[in-house]
């Protein structure tokens, strides 16, 4: 790696201090630079700092929290506090939650320093969805830390306690859940290798930039994280979520993508033979509801009078600048099926699977069906039904079968000194191992959205939304307690809290988390020795 690129990487879960946040792509290292503030990048490598949350949302199709969050069962108070606020497909796992059935949480550490208040927002996601009775999974990602930010394994298995002992310390039970580095995780390894057979390297290059200089095991550690993500499915599909920052967002959707491409089978609707894309779909369909006005025999409606049904009344009725063209393609692939029966079904195609997976999907299809060399159209099964069906079989065939993964994605903390917090800067984070006594001089010293004077304050009321200390409150010191967060944002605003006592009490509230928790820490040594995961690497370089 040369000095140059070494240079830009760097930082962790906070971002990177003196990085540049407004990048113009989402391309990772050497993404190109823009003056444009608005910009949005996503990098996992670099400088992680959104300047615009709804950007993320209309550039990136993320969703809203919000739209999940009044189904949550007992929603954490990140979620109910908008500090989670996106998420991808998340409803899958709080419905496998809700209904008691299976579900997982994974996340991943790299430990390059010490962890820190923006991991505990982690920690604490993957601890919740334990409680609420999901397989938990916490993981060191050693060898991202050595490949793509150079640390020796020395430093690596230091840091590595401390996340590991953090982690235990805030309530992971490593009895119910799993904890592992990459390193020596040789399923997560084995199926890294699987993973990597389905990506190639110019997606890589234009999901994170990677170019002819990127290390080799830079793009193994994206694998590797491929496979960490897909880890908690090995023993069989099931919905899981992965708690992240925003700026991992690319691992998520490439995870997502590359699950979908190790399916053996796809599944799919359709209303002829010809094949048909989604919004052909969307066409075809109004053209089947609306088959009394135009066949001949209601009961079998023919694909060319659905076609001049299309170019003529049809046509004018539906919205063709919503569909794009698809109703030319619809009516022309219609047209071309000429008297062929116009018939919904639900088809299964064979992507991935052998002879014989194929010939077991086949068996496994009820009721009318017809087989075709390289799908099946099944009559009698609805989509989802199917969906399931493919699954099993492509599981019981020794496929994986799995579930895209869920996604949900935390806000970045406002660094103590303003601007970002950077593990670079250690007066704009706290580190959960700082002595309290720091700590609380850290909050002491922080900068408020407070007024110049009290008078100001007293007549206008702080910036509680532009204030890095209620932040602080809102994201840790005031706990579960809600009541307690509202008070302050309000006596914040009213004018009846002064930045002063503000900071004081959030300073005292810092010094006891701190204190308490660093006791736990030393509390939960013996439970990490005991726990199944190497602590020291026999690794050399
Ligand atoms: N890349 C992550 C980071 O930079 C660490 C990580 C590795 C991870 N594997 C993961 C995160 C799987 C979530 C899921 O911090
Ligand atoms: Fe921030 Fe507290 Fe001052 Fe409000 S009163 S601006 S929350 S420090």
């Amino acid at each position: 790696m040369s000095e140059d690129e070494r240079s830009r990487r760097g930082g962790d879960g906070l971002t990177d201090g003196g990085a540049p946040s407004d990048h113009v792509e989402l391309a990772a290292d050497g993404g190109v630079e823009t003056d444009d503030v608005d910009d949005v990048v996503l990098d996992p490598w670099g400088a992680a700092s959104v300047s615009d949350y709804r950007k993320l949302f209309e550039e990136f199709g993320i969703e809203e929290f919000d739209d999940v969050l009044a189904d949550v069962p007992n929603p954490h108070y990140l979620m109910r506090r908008g500090v989670i606020f996106g998420q991808r497909e998340y409803r899958p796992v709080m419905d496998a939650l809700r209904e008691g059935e299976e579900a997982a949480v994974l996340s991943g550490f790299m430990p390059t320093g010490d962890p820190h208040i923006g991991h505990k927002l982690v920690f604490d996601e993957i601890i919740w969805h334990q409680e609420q009775g999901a397989d938990a999974f916490g993981l060191i990602a050693d060898l991202e830390a050595h490949a793509a930010r150079d640390l020796s394994w020395d430093e690596i298995d230091e840091h590595a306690r401390d996340y590991l002992l953090s982690l235990l310390a805030l309530g992971f039970d490593p009895d119910e859940g799993e904890l592992y580095r990459q390193s020596t995780n040789r399923a997560v390894q084995d199926l890294a290798f699987e993973l990597g057979i389905e990506a190639n390297f110019s997606e890589l290059g234009s999901i994170y930039g990677f170019d002819g200089e990127t290390d080799v095991s830079h793009m193994q550690s994206v694998v590797t994280q491929m496979a960490d993500i897909l880890y908690p499915q090995l023993d069989g599909p099931k919905p899981t979520v992965i708690p992240v920052g925003p700026d991992q967002d690319p691992h998520v959707r490439l995870a997502r993508d590359l699950a979908s491409r190790m399916r053996y089978f796809g599944v799919t609707e359709a209303y002829a033979s010809f094949e048909a894309d989604d919004a052909e779909l969307v066409v075809l369909s109004q053209a089947y509801d609306a088959r009394e006005e135009y066949a001949e025999d209601p009961d079998q409606p023919r694909c060319t009078e659905a076609a001049e049904w299309l170019r003529n009344e049809g046509g004018d009725r539906l919205d063709a600048s919503e569909t794009e063209g698809a109703l030319e393609r619809a009516a022309d692939s219609l047209e071309n099926a000429g008297m062929e029966p116009l018939r919904p079904r639900t088809r299964i195609v064979n992507r991935r699977g052998d002879d014989e997976a194929f010939e077991a999907l086949i068996d496994a299809v009820d009721g009318e069906k017809r087989v075709f060399e390289e799908h099946i159209d099944a009559f009698d099964l609805n989509l989802e039904t199917a969906e399931e069906l493919a699954r099993e079989v492509e599981v019981d065939q020794g496929g994986y079968g799995f579930l895209a993964p869920s996604s949900i994605y935390h806000r970045f903390m406002t660094g103590l000194t303003g601007g970002k917090m950077s593990s670079s800067i250690p007066a704009s984070h706290i580190s959960l191992l700082d002595d309290p006594e720091d700590g609380y001089d850290k909050v002491k010293a922080a900068t408020t959205g407070g007024r110049e004077t009290a008078e100001l304050q007293r007549e206008l009321g702080g910036e509680a939304d532009e204030c890095p200390v209620y932040e602080l409150y809102a994201y840790l010191l005031a706990g579960d307690d809600d009541e307690f967060a509202t008070r302050v944002y309000e006596e914040c605003v009213g004018g009846e809290r002064l930045c002063g006592g503000c900071k004081e009490q959030a300073a005292e509230l810092m010094k006891e988390f701190l204190a308490e928790h660093q006791e736990k820490r030393a509390e939960v040594e013996e439970l990490l020795d005991a726990a199944d995961i190497e602590l020291e690497s026999p690794r050399r370089g």
